[in-house]
């Protein structure tokens, strides 16, 4: 039997569903839709997984949206392709120091990005992703509350920038979105001058004050439709220009450039831990268990209340 076969009958037999993000292989996002599953943003995977009535979650992405889904459904098995995919932003952010950042700050409220680990997640009043971040501070600005957020600097100060909120920030960031570069990025622009730029905010802010739209994956997919133009360049991890074509299949998407461009590096915007998951690696997880995530109980359920109250804000 071929791999994907192969994986359609041990989701069935396993009572299992993928869950797959925008910046895996396409071929997952593609077997992930054709399933039953999920293609989306960490939010909507970890709504969907939450939801979902299978006994098993195949998770493809990275390890924090992992530890999410087990989170927030204790009483499943969740596996990966593979547990070793990690996160700039999470290695760049680990817990005892974070905790200690906390402890200096005690009159600010602690917000985090999902993409942290379930010990940082505990010792936060929020989590948020890219998708609803923006509109999180800015409502806790409205109740006048002051701000400590981690880990990611670009995205921090973008929405400090977006929301005038008092912000004190981590300083991580994400090692495929830190490489944009701002006068490639012009000249390219130059180039093409009908291509709308459509950046992350976890791109630093000479690249971001570039862009027509900054926003989410989610958001930037959502605007490539909406836009009347039909060519992007597009900011963020090269996985989602798999999305974007198929369901703008007249559009033209390309890649903004990257620190190592050229001879070095052909797509450099790829993240290597979302590249770990493989087709082979769900199907090998399916068949053997393995990479099931294990959160410790104490910390899973201290870091749900955050994550919990981010799903209402966001109903
Ligand atoms: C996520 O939340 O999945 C990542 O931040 C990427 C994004 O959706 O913007």
């Amino acid at each position: 039997l071929r791999t994907t076969e192969r994986i359609r009958a041990l989701l069935h037999e396993r009572d299992a569903v993928l869950v797959a993000h925008y910046y895996v292989d396409g071929e997952l996002q593609d077997l992930a839709r054709e399933t039953g599953g999920c293609v989306g943003d960490s939010l909507e995977m970890a709504r969907f997984g939450a939801q979902h009535q299978a006994s098993t979650l195949v998770v493809a992405g990275v390890r924090f949206m992992g530890e999410t889904a087990k989170i927030l459904s204790p009483e499943k098995r969740v596996l990966m392709p593979d547990d070793d995919a990690s996160c700039s932003l999470d290695l760049g952010c680990p817990a005892d120091e974070f905790s200690a950042f906390c402890d200096a700050h005690p009159d600010r409220t602690v917000v985090v990005y999902a993409n942290t680990s379930a010990a940082v997640k505990a010792r936060a009043d929020w989590v948020v992703t890219s998708s609803v971040g923006q509109d999180i501070v800015a409502h806790l600005h409205a109740c006048g509350e002051k701000i400590l957020w981690a880990p990611d600097r670009h995205l921090g100060a973008h929405i400090q920038r977006q929301t005038g909120a008092d912000m004190l920030l981590w300083h991580g960031s994400c090692l495929v979105h830190d490489e944009f570069k701002a006068d490639e990025l012009a000249a390219m622009a130059l180039e093409h001058p009908q291509a709308a730029i459509l950046v992350h905010p976890e791109s630093p802010a000479a690249v971001a004050a570039q862009a027509d739209v900054v926003g989410s994956t989610t958001q930037l997919i959502n605007a490539a439709g909406r836009l009347p133009t039909d060519t992007f360049i597009v900011a963020t991890d090269q996985g989602i220009l798999h999305d974007m074509r198929m369901r703008h299949p007249g559009k033209t998407f390309l890649p903004a450039p990257t620190a190592g461009q050229g001879a070095t590096c052909k797509s450099c915007a790829m993240c290597p831990w979302m590249a770990m998951n493989s087709l082979q690696g769900v199907e090998l997880a399916l068949e053997q268990g393995l990479c099931a995530i294990e959160v410790d109980p104490a910390i899973a359920q201290a870091a749900r209340r955050p994550i919990e109250r981010m799903l209402a804000f966001a109903a």
